[in-house]
């Protein structure tokens, strides 16, 4: 799936709506550069899953985790099931020997939650096969090409 977004607003609504298709254990790969627009989309994906605090750039705390509450999800088939949303950034790893060791294998097997990880491409061979990958790739200053595989 390719999307063409011409804002940040519009890139947090396609990612809004894109949360209501998430089943929980749910493993989420971005990749794109800096100023992308990574954490702006999982700022969208917080708020479509019923966060209703603000999303940071994990940049330099690496894992945030944003606790889901039920009743404030907006409806959805397995919403309720989605407990917390990882907010992972890999930015500031060098580079990875396996999961363990930077200390995230538990939020990705976490089953009622959804993990988001930037810079995911440092840990590419880890992934399990059904991660979803998401790509941002800057077309001008405010657009932006996501493709979902
Ligand atoms: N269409 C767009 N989608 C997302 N961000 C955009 C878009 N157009 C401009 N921007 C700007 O690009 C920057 C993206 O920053 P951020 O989401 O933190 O990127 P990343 O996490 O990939 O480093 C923000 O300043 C945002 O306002
Ligand atoms: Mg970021």
């Amino acid at each position: 799936m390719e999307i063409i977004s011409n804002s940040s607003e519009n890139t947090k609504k396609i990612a809004r709506e894109f949360s209501k298709k998430l089943n929980p254990g749910s493993i989420l790969a971005f990749y794109g550069n800096l100023g992308a627009g990574k954490t702006t989309f999982i700022q969208g994906l917080a708020e479509g899953l019923g966060y209703k605090g603000r999303v940071f750039s994990p940049t330099f705390i690496f894992v945030r985790p944003y606790k889901i509450s039920e009743q404030k999800a907006e409806s959805g088939q397995h919403k309720s099931a989605i407990k917390t949303l990882y907010h992972i950034d890999l930015y500031r790893i060098e580079k990875a020997t396996d999961l363990k060791t930077i200390g995230i294998q538990e939020f990705l097997e976490d089953k009622e939650a959804i993990s988001a990880i930037e810079w995911a491409e440092k840990i590419d061979k880890f992934l399990p096969k059904n991660a979803m990958k998401i790509m941002i790739t800057p077309l001008s200053p405010t657009e932006r090409k996501i493709t979902i595989t």
